[in-house]
C-alpha cells in the first residue's frame, strides 16, 4: 500500500503552479457528450477522478486523446473528446461507485440520446449525498424516471422541454446537470436558486462556446434558451481554487513564503478573507498570488461553510489543520455535508485539541502538532493531514494515498519542490 511520509518543520519557499480545476474539468468533460464534434479542454488536470471519468466516457463511446504534460511539467495537459457516436447509454455501477460526479453524464446523455441508465452513486464517506434534486429537475423537463435495482433509468422519447425550475436547496451537481440538459431542450429553461460556483460559470461559458444560449451566468438565476445542436469548441479550464487554498495553507502552516502561479484571485474572496483574519498575508503578483505568514501571529476565527461565494466546504479540513496551531479558540460549522469531520480524530491523534458539538468543531489552538501515523477517509480530509504533517514535530505517515491522487496533481512533487521533507513509498 502506498503512503506519504513527512518530516515536519521545513518552511516552504518558492513557486508552485496551480493546476486546472478538478471540479470544473469533470462537468466540462461530461459536456462533450452533447455534441458529435471535438471538444478540446486546455489546462486539464491529470487526476484519479478525471481518469475515472475518462474510463466512463470511453465506455459510452467517446474517443479521447491527450497531449502533454511535458516531462518538466511546464507544459500543461490538453484533453480532446469526441462523442461522434454514443455506443452505450448506461453508466455502470463499477465506475460510478468510484466517483459520485459520474452522475454528471445523466443530463447530457438524456438530452442527446433521449435515454440513459446511471447507477445510483449511493452514500459516501462525507454523508448520504442524495441525487433527488437532479432527478426532480429533470422530471420537470419532461424526463420519465424509474429507479430499479440501484439504477436510475431515464427516458425522454420526445425530447426535453424547457420550464421554470426552482431548486429547493443549492446543489452544484444538479445545477450542472440541468444546464447541460437544458442547453438541448426545446424552449426556455429558467433555473432559480442555482449554485454560483466558479466551476458552474466555467461550464456555462464553455457551453456558450459550443453554441448554447445561456444568460445570468455567475448569478443564482440562469436562463437557458435551448438550441437544436451544439458544436465543438476549444476551452481553457480555470485554475483550481481548492488546490490554491490548500497550497496557501501549506505556506502559512510552515511560516513560509510561496508564490501560487496561475491562482485566480477572483474566485478566492471568502478564502483570502478568512485566512487574512487568521494572519496569513496575500499579495497579488504577476500571474498569481504570493502567500506568506508569521506563525507567531496566527489568530483564531469562526467560520461556517456555505455555497459559493461563502467559505467552501472543500477547504474546511485544511483550515482546521491551520487553526489547530493558532492562538485561542476557533469554531468551524459545517453547513453543507452532515458527516464531514472525519479528519478530526486523526488531527487529535497528532495532538490537536478539537471537540465536535453537533455540526460545529471547536478548536483550541496548541503551540505545535506532533507527527503520527494517520489514516484518511476522503480527499480533503487526507490533504488536511498532509498539511498538519508539514507543520508537526517529527514524522507523519499518511496512509490511503489514493484519496489524494483523486484530486491533487503531483502533490508530493509540488511540496517537495517547495522545500518540504516529503516522500512517497510503497509497503
Ligand atoms: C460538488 C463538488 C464537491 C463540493 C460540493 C459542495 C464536484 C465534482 N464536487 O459536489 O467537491 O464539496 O459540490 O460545494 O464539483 N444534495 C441533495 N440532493 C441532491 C444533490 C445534493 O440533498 O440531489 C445535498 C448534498 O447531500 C449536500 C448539498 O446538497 O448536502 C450540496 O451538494 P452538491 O452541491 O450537490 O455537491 P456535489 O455537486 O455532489
Amino acid at each position: 500500500m502506498e503512503r506519504i511520509i513527512i518530516s515536519g518543520g521545513s518552511r516552504l519557499n518558492g513557486t508552485v503552479r496551480i493546476s486546472g480545476s478538478k471540479n470544473a474539468a469533470l462537468p466540462l468533460m461530461a459536456a462533450s457528450l452533447l455534441t458529435e464534434d471535438l471538444l478540446i479542454l486546455e489546462n486539464f488536470p491529470r487526476l484519479g477522478d478525471t481518469d475515472t471519468l475518462v474510463k466512463l466516457l470511453s465506455h459510452l463511446g467517446v474517443e479521447i486523446g491527450f497531449d502533454g504534460p511535458s516531462e518538466d511539467n511546464t507544459f500543461e495537459s490538453v484533453i480532446s473528446l469526441r462523442a461522434a457516436g454514443i455506443t452505450d447509454t448506461a453508466a455502470p455501477y463499477d465506475i460510478v461507485r468510484k466517483m459520485r460526479a459520474s452522475i454528471l453524464v445523466l443530463g447530457p446523455l438524456l438530452a442527446r440520446c433521449g435515454r440513459v441508465t446511471v447507477s445510483l452513486p449511493g452514500g459516501c464517506a462525507i454523508g448520504t449525498r442524495p441525487v433527488d434534486l437532479h432527478l426532480a429537475a429533470l422530471e420537470s423537463l419532461g424526463a420519465q424516471l424509474a429507479l430499479r435495482k440501484g439504477y436510475i433509468h431515464a427516458r425522454a422519447p420526445k425530447g426535453l422541454t424547457g420550464t421554470n425550475i426552482r431548486f429547493s436547496s443549492v446543489s452544484v451537481g444538479a445545477t450542472e446537470n440541468l444546464l447541460m440538459a437544458a442547453s438541448l431542450a426545446k424552449g426556455t429553461t429558467i433555473l432559480e436558486n442555482a449554485a454560483r460556483e466558479p466551476e458552474i460559470t466555467d461550464l456555462a461559458q464553455c457551453l456558450c462556446a459550443m453554441g448554447a444560449n445561456i444568460s445570468g451566468i455567475g448569478t443564482s438565476r440562469l436562463v437557458v434558451e435551448g438550441v437544436n445542436s451544439l458544436h465543438g469548441a476549444r476551452y481553457r479550464i480555470l485554475p483550481d481554487r481548492i488546490e490554491t487554498g490548500t497550497y496557501a495553507i501549506a505556506a502559512a502552516i510552515t511560516g513560509g513564503d510561496v508564490k501560487l502561479l496561475n491562482a485566480d484571485k477572483s474566485t478566492l474572496h471568502s478564502q483570502t478573507e478568512s485566512l487574512s483574519q487568521v494572519g496569513v498575508n496575500f499579495k497579488t503578483v504577476d500571474n498569481g498570488l504570493n502567500v506568506s505568514c508569521d506563525l507567531s501571529g496566527l489568530k483564531s476565527i469562526s467560520i461556517t461553510t456555505q455555497p459559493y461565494p461563502g467559505f467552501p466546504t472543500d477547504m474546511q479540513a485544511q483550515i482546521m489543520a491551520l487553526l489547530s496551531t493558532a492562538r485561542g479558540t476557533s469554531a468551524i460549522s459545517e453547513a453543507i455535508f452532515e458527516n464531514r469531520f472525519m479528519h478530526v480524530p486523526e488531527l487529535c491523534r497528532m495532538g490537536a485539541d478539537i471537540t465536535i458539538r453537533g455540526t460545529t468543531a471547536i478548536i483550541n489552538g496548541i503551540p505545535r502538532l506532533k507527527g503520527a501515523p494517520v489514516m484518511a477517509t476522503d480527499l480533503r480530509a487526507s490533504v488536511s493531514l498532509v498539511l498538519a504533517g508539514l507543520a508537526a514535530e517529527g514524522q507523519t505517515v499518511v496512509n490511503r494515498v489514493y484519496h489524494l491522487d483523486r484530486g491533487y496533481e503531483c502533490l508530493v512533487e509540488k511540496l517537495f519542490a517547495l522545500g518540504a521533507d516529503i516522500r512517497r513509498d510503497d509497503v
